[in-house]
């Protein structure tokens, strides 16, 4: 399986794209028109290939950076946008940043169904209209061992399941990606390594409903890039990234635990869990350390913390349970 050769989280300092580069394509391609997502967020502009991606009007929508969350230093915007794992636009890490135009943000709608009372199919506007967005910082770490601190504007998955009135033999939650015609992945398997999509990825109902799990729609200030799961994609922050699934379209509530692509695709590397965890290592290799990527050129290397330092909110979640066994 192309799985051991390629991890899914596989980062080179090498693919830092010149931010010239990417100014220039921006403007080329706000000349050409391409309308982005920002009309959805009450800015009607035309953006660029990168990113498609605009500062989120505070006026339409008022939000709040909430302090209890801070991670400092920030990992460059830069980077963040340019070290991507979106394997429906390709393997490499740069493949998302260059090919992700082509995915179709708006109009775009999300269905939220199974084991619930009221379900629904509900557009990106009628959601942000419901839901309360707040800035957090969060720290995101891989399952590769490396780890950026990402700004994430967002709000609570809990608050949105609300609003389909989950039925009580509703255990867990399965999320699925878009699949598109125009994703190079689609179109040629190989690009992806044979995935199987849709992504899929899954939590427990309780994991969902826990404050720190969010629906994110934007990073730094702005609206999400493409690469980074635009429209709307999740945020677990304890968990590995593969969990954090991009581009949603659909949530479903079901009563077994539902098989997330990396898991299916091999389940002794990449398991439903997936809690960032520094005494369980991977098969291949340690998770007790990892490489912050901030500033310059180098890595930071760092010691993991359980649950990605937020045992003290999300442990009681696993009390009794073998997280080695669990993992
Ligand atoms: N979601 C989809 N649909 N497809 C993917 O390939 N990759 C996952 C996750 N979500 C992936 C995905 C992996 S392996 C990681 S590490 C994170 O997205 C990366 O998020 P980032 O590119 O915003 O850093």
């Amino acid at each position: 399986m192309l799985i051991k050769v390629k991890k899914p989280c596989e980062i080179s300092e090498n693919l830092i794209t010149p931010q010239e580069n990417y100014e220039n394509r921006r403007k080329i391609l706000k000349a050409i028109g391409i309308l982005g997502i920002g009309s959805v967020f009450g800015i009607d502009m035309l953006e660029g290939l990168d990113a498609k991606s605009v500062k989120i009007n505070k006026n339409t929508y008022p939000y709040q950076t909430d302090s209890n969350y801070f991670q400092s230093p920030l990992t460059p915007y830069e980077k963040a946008t340019t070290y991507n794992n979106f394997y429906e636009f390709g393997m490499q890490k740069e493949d998302p940043y260059h090919r992700a135009n082509v995915l179709q943000t708006n109009p775009w709608s999300v269905v939220i169904d199974g084991e619930v009372h009221s379900p629904i199919k509900i557009s990106l506007e009628d959601i942000l209209k419901k839901m309360q967005l707040q800035e957090r910082i969060y720290h995101f770490r891989c399952v590769e061992a490396w780890s950026m601190n990402i700004p994430w504007l967002g709000f609570e998955l809990g608050d949105l399941l609300k609003l389909v009135k989950p039925k009580g033999n509703a255990k867990f939650v399965l999320f699925e990606t878009a699949v598109q015609n125009t994703m190079p992945a689609i179109k040629n398997p190989s690009l992806g390594g044979y995935i199987k999509f849709p992504y899929k990825e899954g939590l427990r109902l309780d994991e969902a409903n826990h404050k720190l799990t969010i629906l994110a729609v934007g990073m730094y200030g702005k609206t999400l890039p493409n690469q980074n799961g635009a429209p709307l994609r999740l945020i677990v922050p304890w968990k590995y990234g593969f969990k954090n699934i991009k581009s949603i379209i659909r949530i479903t509530l079901v009563e077994k635990i539902p098989v997330s692509t990396w898991t299916s695709l091999d389940s002794s590397e990449y398991g439903f869990y997936a809690n960032v965890n520094p005494n369980v290592a991977h098969p291949r290799w340690s998770q007790a350390s990892e490489r912050f990527i901030g500033d310059g050129f180098g890595f930071n290397k760092i010691p993991t913390e359980m649950f990605n330092g937020y045992g003290e909110e999300v442990g009681r979640l696993y009390a009794g349970m073998d997280l080695r066994k669990n993992y």
